[in-house]
């Protein structure tokens, strides 16, 4: 056997060769046991009637053969006879020296894998934040620049050409705005943990918002005096009640509306982990509007990063709450409809100071 033939024999994945007119023209051994065919019953047979692919496949194929180009092809679900469709990845590209044929490769991904998907999209979050912060990092110097340029230019301006130079530098600022969000989520760092009265945080954040974003608000409070304390840093756990009022304030627009922060306890509240284990978090802040409710569109969506329902938002706002939370080992989740939106944070409790600290 050739080198290539040995290779082709010996390839641990799944591998077709397909021919000029998308017709199967050999299969490798693990194409077989993948498929449950043998190499000679599939030659000649139209690679899409043997390969099961449930999203449109031909067109990106058809484009990478007349680029000669290879095509990448993440979870798709092919299925083949009679099994079940498994999800898989595909990686497809022209055959070298043979113009019109493609090989293909079917890698299936493993259970595991499919099980932790949920963790994959949150690091796949976390490494478009990571990105997003390298960015900024790099746009804000040239930015700066710009800017400056701009404000120089200005001074030999008529007064015209002026609206155009003062439009650099406001749309400059919204950009470095947007960067400094970017650079605030990736300069969070761990919770600094001490005892919280939570109605001091609620308190603090709802006159800080009285006085600016939140001035045509009408803010109640609905407090549990007997709560005790809870396990948190203050000045993060301000920044997160800050952010949700600052998102229903912008919801409710111009003409107000109100916002009633409650407060009480639940004994049984817990969080339940992968591993089985459950905390408590027996502490429950709830932020309640009356506007008009979040975007259907991006209801399922909305504590991921960069997704926004408002112009010129970031959708850095619940992506940083929600990470908050998370380090606080709390939970937060959201129910809404029209003229009700609920955003419910749950807190452990501060552990009991049953040791008071000795002099050594
Ligand atoms: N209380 C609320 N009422 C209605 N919609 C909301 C509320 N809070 C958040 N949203 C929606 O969720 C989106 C994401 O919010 P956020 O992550 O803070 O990003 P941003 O405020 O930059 O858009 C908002 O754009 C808005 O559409
Ligand atoms: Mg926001």
């Amino acid at each position: 056997m050739s080198p290539a033939a040995d290779i082709w024999a010996s390839l641990p994945v799944p591998a077709l060769l397909i021919d000029a007119d998308d017709r199967i023209l050999e299969i490798n051994a693990a194409a077989e046991g993948f498929l449950n065919v043998s190499a000679k019953s599939v030659v000649g047979v139209p690679i899409w009637d043997q390969v099961n692919v449930d999203s449109p496949l031909e067109e990106a194929f058809a484009r990478a053969r007349a680029h000669e180009t290879p095509l990448f092809v993440n979870d798709v679900d092919v299925g083949g006879g009679q099994r079940a469709p498994l999800q898989c990845a595909l990686q497809i590209a022209p055959l070298q020296g043979a113009p019109g044929q493609m090989i293909m490769l079917i890698s299936p991904r493993e259970l595991a894998g499919r099980i932790t998907q949920h963790d994959s999209v949150k690091s796949a979050a976390k490494s478009a934040i990571g990105m997003a912060e390298m960015l900024a990092h790099e746009i804000k110097n040239p930015l700066a620049g710009i800017t400056g340029a701009a404000q120089l230019l200005s001074m030999s301006l008529s007064k015209d050409d002026l609206e155009l130079t003062d439009l650099i530098v406001e749309e400059s600022r919204r950009i470095v705005k947007l960067l400094e969000q970017v650079e605030q989520f990736g300069n969070l760092s761990p919770p600094d943990f001490r005892e919280v009265n939570i109605h001091d945080v609620l308190d603090r954040a709802r006159r800080s918002a009285l006085l600016g974003f939140g001035a045509n608000m009408k803010i109640i409070e609905d407090y549990d005096p007997s709560l005790p304390m809870a396990q948190g840093d203050p000045d993060q756990l301000l920044q997160v009640v800050l952010n949700l009022l600052k998102n229903a304030s912008e919801a409710a627009g111009k003409d107000g509306g109100t916002i009633r922060l409650h407060s009480y306890f639940e004994h049984s509240f817990r969080l339940r982990r992968a591993d089985g284990t459950g905390r408590s978090l027996p502490l429950q802040v709830e932020i309640i509007d009356d506007g008009p409710g979040l975007p259907e569109a991006i209801k399922a969506d909305v504590f991921d990063p960069f997704v926004s329902g408002r112009e010129n938002g970031t959708g850095l706002g619940l992506a940083l709450v929600s990470k908050i939370i998370s380090d606080h080992g709390g939970s937060i989740s959201v129910t809404s409809v029209p003229g009700r939106t609920v955003f419910r944070l749950s807190l452990a409790r501060a552990p009991k100071q049953t040791n008071p600290k000795k002099e050594v």
